[in-house]
């Protein structure tokens, strides 16, 4: 079935919003909170999958990063914000998305998870922080991502 005249205009609109608001909403580059911070733990770059993200769908956050100290556990802090606006907010056991106890070195903490119900399609950004067993804070990282609409116009 070809989409009806206005819901092409309502998903070239949306796709306007996307580009003006956040240009770089479809690419994954991953800054560090603070940007002069050393933080003990560096993130070389983070895989999203699927890319864009399905709504309602489990997506996965792989996340390179590298640690100068051996870490025993600790736990991760996920802060997701839409257009700016925080709207949630996990703590996971670090050594439930990672093998523990990370040896210095590379490792990859994979992150799954099925965003919540208000999940509109545009410019998301999730912000991770890193604790070891001692509430130090090894790193904090935020990156972009997308929700795509193409798997929802079924529904519209
Ligand atoms: C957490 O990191 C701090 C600073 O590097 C260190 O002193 C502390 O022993 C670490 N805690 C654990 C449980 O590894």
């Amino acid at each position: 079935m070809a989409p009806s005249k206005p819901l092409l205009h309502l998903l070239s609109a949306s796709l306007l919003v996307v580009a003006v608001v956040l240009p770089s909403a479809f690419a994954t580059d991953v800054s560090y909170c603070d940007k002069k911070a050393t933080y003990d733990v560096s993130v070389s770059g983070v895989e999203i999958s699927p890319n864009p993200i399905a709504r309602g769908k489990d997506a996965t956050f792989s996340i390179s990063a590298t640690t100068g100290e051996e870490i025993s556990g600790g736990k991760l802090v996920i802060d997701v914000s839409y257009f700016g606006w925080h709207i949630h907010s996990e703590t996971h056991d670090l050594c439930s998305e990672t093998s523990c106890p990370v040896s210095v070195g590379d490792f990859l903490v994979a992150h799954s998870q099925v965003l919540p119900g208000f999940t509109p399609p545009g410019p998301y950004s999730l912000q991770m922080r890193m604790y070891n067993g001692s509430n130090k804070e090894l790193t904090c990282i935020a990156f972009g991502f997308d929700i795509g609409f193409i798997t929802d116009v079924a529904d519209m």
